[in-house]
């Protein structure tokens, strides 16, 4: 068996594990073990669809590949799952089907729960949408609205049109400890965030995040060199939110048409 890159760190020089076997690792017994699972975990990856300057993007199903990922390897998480209603837009000429997951009101919550175990202790969670945290070990949640500046849902017919999303901020625990965020955000600032979404032509996902406004909260809640998480990453707005902050990223998508959106995007040093 090869032990490469930080499992051999953690292995005495010389030391062939298999042969010894891991009893004879004495003290180290344990890190050793843990470390063994993850190379082999980590040996079940799927190679990334896009891996580039430390921004690694996996083609596939999120609740098969978060555990495949390293414990507390990651440093905030930044997600938008597909909405739980199937919808579609009504107005659009060429339409977009219903999008992969929407029909699945429990899946964020789900994925979420997977992701705690990648996410460092007391680190910030960014998920779109409003949800259900019973059970669920996080703490100090705050609801951010995401404030368009548009009329919203086209399918949304009644008098008032509307125009923000929410966003439930998150905090990671410690087992047993409801989650304080190690992490301040950068600022203390008002919950509302402005940012135009993205228009008409230039739309290429029905569910496109404005790149803005994905930089905001990574710059606010992560420090440069630290790896964001996104599991629903569609054509990859915050792998390139995090690249022009300087962060690393992993992203999680299941669709393939959309990785190859976000491959090009990332390519392309897309804004
Ligand atoms: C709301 S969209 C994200 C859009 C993204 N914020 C962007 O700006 O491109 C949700 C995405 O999650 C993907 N998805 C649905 N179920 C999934 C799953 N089980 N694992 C990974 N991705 C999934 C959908 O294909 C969709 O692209």
């Amino acid at each position: 068996m090869r032990l490469s890159g930080w499992l051999s760190e953690r292995v005495p020089r010389g030391v062939n594990v298999p042969e010894a076997g891991m009893a004879a690792l004495g003290a180290q017994d344990a890190i050793a073990e843990e470390a063994c699972d993850a190379a082999e975990r980590r040996a079940g990856l799927p190679r990334p669809y896009y891996e580039d300057g430390g921004i690694a993007l996996y083609h596939g199903d999120c609740r098969e590949i978060l555990p495949l990922l390293k414990r507390q390897s990651c440093h905030l998480v930044v997600t938008d799952p597909p909405y739980g209603v199937a919808w579609r837009s009504g107005y659009r000429k060429v339409k977009f089907e219903v999008m992969k997951g929407d029909t699945d009101p429990g899946l964020a919550v789900e994925a979420t729960k997977l992701a705690l175990r990648v996410l460092a202790e007391r680190r910030h969670l960014y998920v779109f949408g409003r949800y259900d945290w019973d059970g669920v070990n996080v703490g100090r949640s705050a609801e951010l609205i995401w404030d368009k500046n548009a009329m919203g849902l086209s399918h949304d017919r009644g008098a008032w049109s509307r125009s923000h999303e929410y966003i439930t901020f998150l905090c990671s625990a410690r087992p047993g400890e409801k989650g304080r965020g190690g992490t301040p955000a950068r600022l203390r600032r008002g919950t509302v965030l402005r940012f135009g979404r993205v228009n008409g032509a230039a739309v290429r996902h029905p569910a496109e995040k404005p790149v803005g406004l994905l930089r905001e909260l990574i710059e606010s809640s992560s420090r440069m060199g630290e790896t964001v998480l996104d599991y629903f990453a569609g054509i990859g707005s915050t792998l390139v939110a995090a690249r022009l902050e300087g962060r690393r990223a992993i992203g999680i998508e299941i669709e393939e048409r959309w990785c190859e959106m976000a491959a090009e995007r990332l390519r392309a040093g897309d804004e």
